[in-house]
């Protein structure tokens, strides 16, 4: 199958890429990318250097349909799974705007350019942050549960996914749509949670901390949603919508102390500064769906997946220096100095 993967220098992308050439011999991939700053084209430079015509790159932009028509014929592409996009909640907050470009009006013509190319197989990449926010007693979200998003970003995801959902109802294209909670794993630029945590910490600066910490958060290692995506590529219905989660609910001060703590690093780095606008208190997802209908199952827990994800950060310091832009300092310094 040759596969077209959208965003695929980013975090979930590189991975992706990764676990599908692993698995699949007679798989090609095209990783079409624009590199934001959040891009690295160095994450896949072993599969460049392989040169064996299972891997090759393309500079572009989702929202540039005469590029998106081109591509697709020009590489002959027979199923399309689509993962680029503005993907930072703070962002979204200090700049909706990229965020309504490429998630919504971007999704939209690389799905009508893949209608178009008679392209059968195609998975829009979503999240649980579409559904909005629960409060500590409320079921999981299922795939029927409304759609409330609360941040500009979600609200930019929850918009693709009705455009996605409307090409099936109106023109019967095949597309799925998958939902994930919180990836963690190799890759993860250092502005989420996680990564962000291990870098300040390893430095021996404080960790900011939204809030009261008590916000909960489904954590996935990232293979397990790479896994959930190939499910849904390969054997997801036609219009499916699918949730995935890691069965790992923790607030994110426990995460941070966890971090820490296996750092070897004192408590008191932890600094409790002011909240994100309009934060989502808890998320948690059924995947009774995806395990039902793709036999889906995440494979990790929670402490396993973190001590391997802190252990490639340590093996990989030079990756986090090498991807740390002047937009990238820009923004750390604006957001957390309006957070002090
Ligand atoms: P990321 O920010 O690490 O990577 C996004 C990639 O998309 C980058 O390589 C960037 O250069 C590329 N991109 C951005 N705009 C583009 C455009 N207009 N055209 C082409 N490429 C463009 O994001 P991520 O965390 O890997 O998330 C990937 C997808 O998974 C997103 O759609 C996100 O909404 C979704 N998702 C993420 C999570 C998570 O926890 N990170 C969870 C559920 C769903
Ligand atoms: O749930 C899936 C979503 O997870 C994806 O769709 C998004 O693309 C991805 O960015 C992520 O969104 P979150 O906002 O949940 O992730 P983030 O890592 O930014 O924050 C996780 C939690 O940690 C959240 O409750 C906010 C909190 N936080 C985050 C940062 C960066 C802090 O307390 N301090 C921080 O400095």
């Amino acid at each position: 199958m040759k596969l077209l993967v959208t965003g695929g220098c980013g975090f979930i992308g590189t991975n992706f890429i990764y676990h599908m050439l692993a698995k699949y011999p007679d798989l090609s991939i095209v990783n079409l990318d624009k590199l934001t700053y959040a891009g690295n084209r160095a994450n896949l430079a072993p599969l460049e250097k392989k040169n064996d015509g299972r891997y090759s790159f393309v500079r572009a932009d989702i929202t540039d349909a005469e590029a998106m028509a081109r591509i697709l014929k020009q590489h002959a592409i027979e199923a399309v799974v689509n993962f680029a996009a503005e993907s930072h909640v703070d962002r979204s907050i200090s700049d909706p705007a990229p965020f309504i470009t490429t998630n919504v009006n971007g999704a939209q013509v690389l799905l009508h350019a893949a209608m178009e190319a008679g392209i059968q197989r195609y998975v829009h990449v979503s999240t649980d942050e579409v559904y909005g926010s629960l409060s500590q007693d409320d079921p999981a979200f299922r795939e029927d549960t409304p759609l409330a998003p609360n941040s500009p970003y979600s609200a930019s995801k929850a918009s693709a996914d009705l455009i996605v959902r409307s090409y099936y109802k109106t023109f019967g294209y095949p597309a799925v749509i998958t939902r994930c909670s919180n990836n963690y794993g190799p890759w993860q630029f250092p502005e989420k949670l996680i990564p962000l945590m291990f870098k300040l910490a390893s430095e021996d600066k404080p960790l900011p901390v939204y809030g009261d910490g008590l916000n909960v958060r489904d954590w996935i290692f990232v293979t397990d949603h790479c896994l959930g995506v190939e499910l849904a590529l390969l054997k997801g219905r036609p219009g499916g919508i699918y949730n995935f989660g890691g069965n790992a609910e923790k607030t994110n001060l426990d995460v941070v102390q966890t971090i820490l703590r296996a750092l070897g690093k004192p408590d008191d780095l932890l600094t409790f500064v002011s909240d994100r606008p309009g934060h989502d208190k808890r998320y948690a997802m059924d995947y009774t769906l995806a395990a039902d209908e793709l036999g889906f199952a995440p494979q990790y827990d929670f402490e396993t997946g973190l001590a391997e994800t802190l252990a490639w950060y340590q093996s990989h310091r030079d990756w986090i220096s090498s991807i740390e832009s002047g937009d990238y300092r820009q923004f750390m310094n604006d957001w957390y100095g309006e957070r002090k």
